[in-house]
């Protein structure tokens, strides 16, 4: 598995900490972007300042362990950061698109729709993920671990599913066809950290011989 082919070298794994902190911060960016000037609910800012706190811990992490060349998110320092990069902007983009023409919404009310619908889809998407990395990290005895990440997201699975069922009574139905999108482009961002991690693998053990 990709996963732990990356947690098990120690370059490959700071670049996916520097990923995942990417990720994390623009999910937190976008958020904050989608929030309304005046209707803004604590539920909306609890999302955002939790996120933010996400991509923070993982640079700490970086930080900690002493690794350089991870002060930034330039491209060298992130696993395919081509697709890392556009992952959320191509989903957000995708559902705002499905999201105008199924519920006739523009401006702000189409920026909310798009904060619930997007943001559910990367959170069960996270709830799958992160989970896993943690049971690699452990199994590994590595310094890094991403639980209190893991908890956090749970509650956010669950809030996201409280404000979508305030949205509409079809909720399920809608999010059903972004969870395709994003399955899509998830398939799309795993063959690309391949094409970036095996090469690097195979090389490394290459020179071990
Ligand atoms: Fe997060
Ligand atoms: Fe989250």
């Amino acid at each position: 598995m990709i996963l732990q082919k990356i947690v098990a070298h120690p370059e490959l794994h700071a670049a996916w900490l520097n990923t995942l902190s990417f990720m994390e911060n623009a999910g937190a960016r976008k958020i904050s972007a989608c929030e309304h000037p005046i209707k803004t609910q604590i539920i909306q800012l609890k999302h955002a300042a939790e996120e933010h706190r996400h991509a923070y811990y993982l640079k700490n992490k970086l930080v900690k362990l002493g690794l350089e060349g991870f002060e930034d998110y330039a491209d060298a320092s992130l696993l395919a950061a081509r697709f890392s990069k556009q992952y959320l902007a191509r989903l957000d983009l995708m559902a705002c698109r499905y999201l105008k023409e199924q519920f006739s919404l523009a401006d702000e009310a189409l920026k909310y729709a798009a904060y619930l619908f997007v943001t559910y889809a990367i959170e069960v998407r996270a709830d799958e993920l992160t989970p896993i990395y943690q049971e690699l990290l452990s199994a590994a005895g590595s310094k890094v671990n991403v639980k209190s990440i893991i908890l956090e997201e749970e509650g956010h699975l669950e809030e996201m599913i409280s404000q979508l069922q305030a949205f509409d009574s079809e909720w399920e139905k809608h999010a059903q066809e972004i969870l395709k999108m994003e399955n899509t482009l998830f398939d799309i961002w795993i063959t690309a950290l391949k094409k970036h991690v095996f090469p690097v693998v195979h090389e490394h053990e290459e020179s071990l011989g």
